[in-house]
């Protein structure tokens, strides 16, 4: 399958006030110290990357009561230019909502294309969207009606997959999609052990082409990935995935998040994508 970069839009936040102050997730241990002029320098490394593969990187102004902020995946999610905000489950990390609300409000986005959720969903934590789907996590953060909310508002059929492993908290610590394109196909990545049966029944069903990662790939969070439908940036610790991923026609580029993976995110959490 040959495989082709289309030029993606995205929002991220710097990490300038990062820090492990809470745990509501078990990467968060708050007695390790976290390094921010690097977590700084590791950041700045994946946005000139996606600058210098064409992309567009938009900037959302940090802000030092939200340590999390930099996580900006889960401040929205976006579908042709429609923005379903976020509503977070836990209270640390609630006021990221309005944030994000507000740059698109004053970002060309008009007030009829902007909806303010009733229901749990930390934005593109827990939705991923492909061609024909949008995919969504459920289980520990976003709430099943979310899904249903987010299928009237998008108009797209929304696949609920069940997650049951902690480490795995969001669905895109566990799967990412490869190739979002109509023509080629939908192509994605996951690790089933983060799967209920019946979800990984689903996932078989829907991909039966997808790439199966291996636990130690999923468990340096090799699945925290972005496409751009041709190269696949990812942590770079997740080695077994750079083989799978050529034979498949795409290019891996390995980053280091080191410092963001003391707060349980890498690539994909740092990044959201502007579907415009
Ligand atoms: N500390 C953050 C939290 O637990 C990390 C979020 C990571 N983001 C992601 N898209 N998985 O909410």
């Amino acid at each position: 399958m040959p495989r082709h970069a289309t030029p993606r839009r995205y929002l991220m936040c710097p990490p300038a006030h990062f820090k492990v102050t809470y745990s509501i997730n078990p990467w968060m241990d708050p007695t390790k110290p976290v390094d921010v002029p690097l977590a700084v320098a590791q950041w700045e490394d994946l946005m000139e990357r996606y600058r210098s593969l064409g992309h567009t990187v938009e900037q959302l102004t940090p802000r030092p009561e939200l340590p999390d902020m930099v996580f900006a995946a889960n401040g929205a999610t976006v579908i042709d230019g429609r923005v379903l905000g976020a509503n977070f489950a836990h209270a640390e990390r609630a006021p990221e909502a309005a944030a994000h609300l507000d740059w698109f409000r004053t970002h060309g986005f008009a007030e009829a294309d902007v909806h303010e959720p009733a229901h749990i969903n930390e934005g593109e934590g827990d939705f991923a969207v492909t061609s024909s789907y949008v995919l969504a996590g459920r289980g520990f953060r976003a709430s099943p009606l979310s899904h249903g909310e987010a299928q009237e508002f998008f108009g797209r059929p929304v696949i609920g997959l069940d997650l049951v492993d902690p480490r795995y908290y969001h669905l895109d610590t566990a799967l990412a999609v490869l190739d979002d394109a109509t023509d080629s196909g939908d192509a994605i990545m996951y690790y089933p052990g983060a799967f209920s049966p019946g979800s990984r029944a689903v996932l078989r069903r829907l991909f039966p082409d997808a790439l199966i990662a291996q636990e130690p790939d999923a468990a340096a969070l090799g699945l925290n990935a972005v496409s751009d439908g041709l190269h696949v940036l990812l942590p770079q610790a997740a080695v077994g995935l750079f083989g799978p991923l050529r034979e498949r026609g795409f290019e891996p580029i390995g980053m280091d998040l080191g410092e963001l993976l003391k707060g349980g995110g890498s690539v994909k959490c740092c990044t959201q994508e502007l579907r415009c």
